[in-house]
């Protein structure tokens, strides 16, 4: 860690309020004269610092500046990862799995500001505009058998909602298989992506990508989304989450990679399911099938009766889903 960044850690630790000069020099056994240095650079690169003579440096609580620091103090259990915030990339997901196939350690984390070319799931592309949202990739290397794998996907569904109630007080709800929803619209998707080990059939790797639209205002969504996105402050950001936002859905993600297949998130999942109980229309290719969501079974399947009295498990690769009597297919 170089000084600014020391220096950009204490005032994130302390924001809204004033840290000495002194103080910061003496912890970083550096000069003063060093600390206003790295401080001055901070301002340059739009952080609102105050600096007044006996009140010493404080950063502005509505500072919405995504980095490492700003999101390390709302992590519980430091050792778990390491952060890294790009301004852009093209995708996260594909630097991550880039990071992964080099090598890097469970746990490594890729944040961006903005993507130029965000991944949804089978082929679609995911809006990703600066500094509105949350686009972050996790690599995780779970023991795992690759039939279990979708229980990756379902747990990150679990934490995020959690996370977003937590932090934003918004109720949201899971749209199988790997949306989060709030007020019938999509707020958040997840790509989950893994390259898989032939000789232990199991998992080599995992990328974890999720996107949350956090304070996209609704009039700014293009066109084609206005009817399906939305966002956490889709009319007016109340304060800046995004840190503590991400740190609380690594938290729960953390808790969760130390027994994957415990029931108790696959429980929660059904819960917090935004379609069962609903009529359904089952997307297959071409083909169109009105049908009833009835459960999500233990594999993550989600359970459905067909117009003509079939039950039927499905599986997350071969179909998509959307409620009968309210939206355009998302
Ligand atoms: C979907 O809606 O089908 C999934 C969207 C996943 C988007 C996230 S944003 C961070 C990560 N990088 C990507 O390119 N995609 C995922």
């Amino acid at each position: 860690m170089d000084l600014k960044q020391k220096v950009l850690s204490f005032l994130e630790s302390n924001k809204g309020n004033p840290v000495s000069g002194g103080k910061l020099a003496a912890q970083l056994n550096v000069t003063r004269s060093a600390v206003w240095k790295a401080v001055k650079s901070l301002q340059e690169d739009g952080y609102s610092i105050s600096a007044g003579t006996n009140r010493g440096y404080c950063l502005s609580e509505n500072t919405d500046i995504l980095s490492a620091e700003s999101i390390m103090p709302y992590i519980k259990s430091k050792d778990s990862f390491d952060i890294q915030v790009l301004k852009t990339i093209d995708s996260t997901n594909s630097f991550a799995k880039k990071l992964a196939q080099e090598g890097a350690r469970q746990g490594t984390v890729v944040i961006s500001e903005e993507q130029t070319a965000g991944r949804g799931r089978m082929g679609r592309s995911f809006y990703s505009p600066a500094n509105t949202g949350i686009y972050m990739s996790i690599i995780l290397r779970p023991q795992l058998s690759i039939e279990h794998s979708l229980r990756i996907t379902t747990n990150t569904a679990v934490a995020v909602s959690r996370a977003i109630e937590k932090i934003t007080y918004l109720e949201t709800k899971i749209k199988w298989v790997n949306d989060i929803f709030a007020n019938g619209k999509k707020l958040c998707g997840i790509l989950s992506e893994a390259s898989i080990d032939f000789e232990s059939g199991g998992l080599e790797y995992a990328i974890v990508g999720i996107g949350i639209n956090v304070s996209t205002l609704q009039s700014s969504f293009p066109a084609q989304l206005q009817e399906t996105a939305t966002s956490i402050f889709p009319n007016i950001s109340l304060r800046p989450v995004r840190s503590e936002l991400i740190a609380e859905i690594l938290n729960n993600i953390d808790d969760m990679c130390d027994n994957i297949l415990a029931t108790e998130f696959l429980d929660e999942y059904r819960k917090r399911s935004f379609l069962l109980g609903k009529d359904i229309i089952v997307i297959n290719g071409e083909t169109e099938q009105n049908a009833k969501a009835i459960d999500i079974d233990d594999e993550a399947r989600l359970v459905v009766i067909l117009e003509d009295g079939e039950t039927k498990a499905l599986n997350t690769g071969e179909v998509s889903v959307r409620e009968k009597y309210n939206l355009p297919g998302v």
